[in-house]
């Protein structure tokens, strides 16, 4: 029996150059299927860019970028033996730092649209997804709002919903959190901690170490586009080894 597990994504010598400036230095990481991976690191050293690169939203410069064992072609359609940026985007969901919800759209219709427009469901079965979604996120009240009208946490919580709809393999989220007043953190926190338990395969740049603490099960440290350690939150966080890991973790501490 085979009893090999593909990761949900693998990236191999990934680089990545904006002109001149070279990003992604010979990046290899897999994210196993039900892994939460934390990324940390000091501003600038390539944590989003890491992520944008995961579902193609930055074309990597060179390097490789496989999908449940399926290479990642360059062109939208899937093709034979490859998939394309299309439907690697719908299997890989992304939460940004700010949240970009439609503004003319309401709750409902955010949470709906992608489901209707790209998967073909009946209005019917969207919204029965979607407000089950927003229930799950404590926001079933909010469904006819408009996004001006919420919090930053609603906002935020709303856009993990939207991504949910999609029923996406592997989530990335991107620093949800740390656009948000303080007292709003935690329930975004929360509804993430849950789709973890949930055994959702979660991609997370966070600053918020003792979130990544309790909530990822292996944690990467990324120095100038590099990934310099990995391990176990606790390695990682209370163990590290290299000084530069120990001077960015102190920050964090005072
Ligand atoms: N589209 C782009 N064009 C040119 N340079 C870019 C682009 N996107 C990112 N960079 C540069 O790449 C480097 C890594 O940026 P990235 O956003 O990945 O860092 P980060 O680790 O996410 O930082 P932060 O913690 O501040 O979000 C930075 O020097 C940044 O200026
Ligand atoms: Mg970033």
């Amino acid at each position: 029996m085979d009893t090999t597990i593909d990761p949900a994504i693998s990236v191999r010598q990934l680089n990545k150059r904006f002109g001149a400036l070279h990003v992604l230095k010979d990046i290899d990481l897999d994210v196993m299927p039900g892994e939460v991976l934390g990324i940390i690191g000091p501003s600038g050293s390539g944590k989003s860019t890491l992520i944008r690169c995961m579902n193609m939203l930055e074309a990597p410069s060179s390097g490789t970028l496989s999908f449940k064992g399926r290479p990642v072609g360059r062109r939208f359609r899937s093709a034979a033996g490859d998939i394309g940026t299309g439907e690697l985007r719908r299997r890989v969901g992304m939460v940004f730092q700010h949240f970009n919800l439609f503004p003319h759209l309401t709750v409902l219709q955010n949470v709906t649209k992608g489901p209707v427009v790209v998967l073909k469901q009946s209005a019917a079965e969207a919204e029965a997804t979607a407000m089950a979604l927003l229930a799950e996120v404590g926001l079933e009240s909010k469904r006819d709002e408009y996004p001006a009208h919420l919090s930053g946490g609603q906002k935020q919580r709303v856009a993990i919903a939207r991504a949910l709809a999609m029923k996406p393999d592997v989530l990335l989220l991107d620093e949800v959190t740390s656009a948000l007043d303080p007292e709003l953190v935690g329930e975004v926190l929360n509804v993430i901690r849950r789709l973890a338990e949930n055994g959702m395969t979660m991609v997370l740049v966070t600053h918020e170490m003792a979130f990544a603490a309790d909530t990822a099960s292996r944690l990467i440290f990324m120095e100038a586009g590099r990934i310099a350690e990995t391990g176990s939150p606790d390695e990682v966080l209370h163990n590290p080894k290299s000084e530069r890991l120990r001077s960015f973790l102190s920050r964090f501490h005072a």
